[in-house]
């Protein structure tokens, strides 16, 4: 049978593209603004891409957080939304929606994801636990340590090796794991959490023999098993991409087989079903019972969580939508037309191309900024002076500081290039990759940053910095030595 998906598209005189299985019916201006003031932009940002005006922004590659395009039965879906306090049909459609995706019955709604992780961290982890994941997500790391737990990451060892052919760079090393429970007793293990294409390694996805192998130790030792749902459909579909078993199961079955390996399952409907909001799911009335009246105390009630009644609704449609594989292989394609054409010419990119975005590899891009410098955070500024697209810094800016002060290097320094679903075409992914070449063959021109205010705590988000060297004088110059008047 044939996949409802691009990649089976072949073409016959040229290279596979990616087609766009729907077609645009509402359109959204965009402004590529000229290089000098977006060279201005980005210094009034405090050399932060979270921090500039989308005003000034071409390509708003930042994330696919609350950024997917919706699809017109989540738009007409609003309109019937039923506002009421408590007892909304709005939220018995979504939780309907949610039993079938998902296969839990119990749904507590949340206003988006890390809402979720702040009441499973409260409810379930005590000072002195420790929870073993494959990797940390920014917020889910705060969230645990805020209460009292300590992070654990047990992937194997080539999850973080940029260059790889390695199908399921997000599993769980199960020897890890084992040993993990053996040190610190299954007592102190709060649970087990996964994370479903695995974010800030690369979007990489795990097996289902993975979580297979991880439920079996589990089990083995009463540990609960938390399953991060935020990117599930795009795990769903390389599960069906890249593991052999699974090549001919519709990612409807997927879906709810990985779901049923995990005693709770929550996620960020910013990005799973294309909507704001989120949820935590469960078939465990006791576990469910933990958890609720943090629900009603921090989100709202148990019937909106703090979400509007049309993001509700639009939540459902998007979550049904999530097992269509036309709509979930559209980012994965793009991703890997961008990863494969950058690879092809020795740029660093993660491969294989993973969920979320192109992931440009910073310390293979700019060898010649250390660390200590910010390297994801100072690429990140220069493609958008010379583009005025905008990625995400996910490296040592996005870290922390230990006790003296020292910042913790991060494991990887990545510019990740998101790709909402359904969002860019063709040519500007391809004007994307004509920058992010001509930036490769320029990087010499490019110097670190700065921190020159600094917060405390997620400092990534609203941090300001500054170039160490008068580099993006240089950068500017040379662009406009080779691009003359163009934008
Ligand atoms: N878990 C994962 C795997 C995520 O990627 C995110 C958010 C969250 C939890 C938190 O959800 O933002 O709704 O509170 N990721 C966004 C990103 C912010 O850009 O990657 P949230």
């Amino acid at each position: 049978m044939k996949q409802n998906d691009s990649n089976a598209i072949k073409f016959m005189y040229g290279e596979n593209i990616p087609v766009e299985l729907h077609k645009v019916r509402m359109v959204q201006k965009l402004n590529l603004k000229p290089i000098d003031e977006r060279a201005q932009a980005i210094e009034e940002g405090g050399y932060n891409t979270f921090l500039l005006n989308t005003k000034d922004i071409f390509l708003d590659m930042l994330t696919d957080s609350g950024t997917n395009a919706m699809s017109d039965n989540q738009i007409s879906s609003m309109l019937r939304a039923d506002d009421a306090y408590a007892g909304s049909q709005s939220f018995y459609r979504m939780e309907e929606a949610l039993r079938e995706v998902f296969g839990k019955h119990y749904v507590l709604p949340v206003h988006q994801g890390r809402a979720a992780e702040n009441i499973i961290s409260q409810a379930f982890i005590k000072k002195g636990d420790v929870i073993p994941m494959n990797y940390h997500f920014t917020t889910t790391k705060e969230h645990m340590e805020i209460n009292g737990g300590k992070i654990l990451e047990i992937y194997a060892d080539h999850a973080l090796e940029i260059k790889s052919s390695h199908p399921f760079k997000g599993n769980i090393d199960i020897d890890k794991l084992n040993k993990v429970i053996e040190e610190y007793g299954a007592k102190n293990v709060a649970f087990v959490r996964m994370e479903a294409s695995t974010n800030l390694i690369g979007g990489q996805p795990f097996s289902i023999q993975n979580m297979r192998d991880v439920k079996a130790v589990a089990d083995k030792h009463g540990i609960m098993f938390v399953l991060d749902a935020s990117l599930i459909g795009e795990n769903a579909y390389f599960i069906k991409q890249r593991e052999e078993e699974f090549k001919d199961t519709p990612i409807k079955d997927i879906l709810l087989l990985m779901c049923s390996f995990a005693d709770i399952v929550y996620f960020s409907s910013r990005k799973v079903s294309s909507t704001r909001g989120g949820g935590i799911c469960t078939n465990s009335k006791e576990l469910m019972l933990k958890m609720r009246d943090l629900v009603v105390l921090y989100e709202g009630f148990m019937t909106y969580g703090g979400m509007s009644v049309r993001e509700i609704e639009a939540m459902a449609v998007g979550l049904i939508e999530t097992t269509d594989e036309t709509v979930i292989s559209q980012s994965p394609s793009f991703i890997n037309y961008a990863v494969t054409q950058l690879d092809n010419v020795g740029i660093p990119v993660i491969t294989p191309p993973g969920a979320l975005g192109c992931h440009i590899d910073a310390m293979g891009f700019l060898p010649h900024v250390p660390q200590s410098e910010y390297p994801a955070g100072a690429l990140a500024s220069a493609l958008y002076i010379v583009s005025g697209c905008r990625g995400m810094e996910r490296g040592t800016i996005s870290s922390v500081r230990d006790e003296n002060g020292n910042d913790i290097l991060a494991d990887v320094e990545l510019l990740r290039l998101a790709f909402p679903r359904r969002v860019f075409t063709l040519s500007q992914t391809m004007f994307l990759i004509d920058r992010v070449k001509w930036l490769y063959d320029n990087r010499e021109l490019i110097g670190g940053l700065k921190f020159i205010e600094e917060p405390k705590v997620l400092r990534f988000f609203m941090g300001r910095l500054a170039p160490t060297s008068n580099w993006p004088e240089k950068l500017i110059a040379k662009f406009k030595a080779d691009f003359g008047d163009s934008l």
